[in-house]
């Protein structure tokens, strides 16, 4: 009968058998699906697996470190990290549209990338974290609009793999299971979505390193005060905004004309559709006060109180 034991033996077995001693890569991003699939193929495979991991200066505090000691000391995997901050903020200069930035962020990814593929000889397969649900959304022309529109990247199109995609007839409860089973931490099975473009589109506007200082900071007093007030699981999205506008504040005897940040945290089921998060008037004014104490250029904190529809979830 049907465990997440026995699928792990049988899909152990599948990948062993299809790949025989050849090579597989794999796109980590430290979310779920990569996660998971990455660790199910390294069961099977072992070092017969390279994962690249594009750390594009857009992740939040700590991300980076965090996949690599989880994947590179923990689960000891071939992980190539690539530092392409410099790149992704070059090419970001000057642009402040959103959809602009989103293409941006997306084509650099898949440049990256193929930069670093290219480096690796003798691979024959790509793994990727595909759901069921990816599948059966993509049958539709709005679904595959919105994919699309919301996974950064893509194949490289001039790459010759054959596709290994062990997640595909799992749903998303199924793929968290089959990650405790497969020994991945609960932060990373249990994680929040993320987007692809991550910060770059939290600031909004025109991004800029200071900026992007500015919004991961508060961001991670954001996460320690909903973690430390035992939120996290109850709330489906959390994370602070940098909105390009200032305003005037009072520090001590001097006025201040500094940045507002705002805060979104939301309840859903998939995205779709949400509302805002009621999180307790004590642990906001916490919050509040960390942010503007310990965050430089913020003197205002604002909360988001719009459900989507009619806003969306993130700002940009
Ligand atoms: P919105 O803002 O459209 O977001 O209500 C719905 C969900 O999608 C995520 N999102 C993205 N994910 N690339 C992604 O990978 C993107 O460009 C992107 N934009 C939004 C958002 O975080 C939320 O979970």
């Amino acid at each position: 009968d049907w465990t997440m034991e026995n699928f792990v033996d049988q899909e152990v077995e599948k990948i062993q058998a299809k790949v025989g001693d050849k090579k597989v890569l794999c796109a980590l991003s430290g979310g779920v699906d990569s996660s998971v699939v990455a660790a199910l193929i390294h069961k099977a495979i072992g070092d017969q697996l390279t994962c690249i991991f594009v750390d594009h200066g857009l992740l939040r505090k700590n991300e980076g470190d965090m996949v690599m000691e989880t994947f590179r000391d923990g689960f000891q995997m071939n992980i190539i990290r690539v530092d392409a901050e410099e790149r992704f903020l070059s090419k970001l200069r000057g642009v402040s549209d959103p959809e602009q930035k989103r293409k941006i962020i997306g084509n650099e990814f898949i440049y990256v990338f193929d930069d670093e593929a290219e480096k690796l000889k003798d691979i024959d397969f790509l793994a990727q974290g595909t759901l069921y649900t990816d599948i059966v959304e993509s049958g539709t022309e709005t679904a595959q609009t919105i994919k699309s529109h919301h996974n950064v990247g893509g194949l490289p199109e001039n790459m010759q793999f054959e596709l290994l995609e062990p997640l595909n007839t799992l749903f998303k409860d199924e793929v968290r299971a089959l990650g405790i089973e497969l020994g991945v931490p609960e932060e990373v099975v249990w994680r929040q979505p993320f987007p692809g473009p991550g910060l770059g589109i939290r600031v909004l506007g025109e991004v800029t390193e200071e900026k992007i200082e500015i919004v991961r900071e508060s961001d991670a007093i954001l996460r320690e005060e909903v973690k430390h007030a035992g939120l996290e699981r109850d709330i489906w999205q959390y994370f602070t905004v940098l909105p390009d506008i200032r305003s005037v504040g009072v520090m001590g005897d001097t006025r201040t004309y500094d940045y507002t940040i705002g805060i979104r945290a939301v309840t859903s089921i998939d995205g779709m559709t949400s509302d805002w998060a009621r999180i307790p008037w004590e642990v906001l004014e916490k919050i509040s006060t960390r942010i503007v104490n310990e965050v430089d250029h913020i003197n205002r904190v604002v909360y988001d109180i719009t459900s989507k529809p009619p806003a969306t979830i993130e700002w940009e």
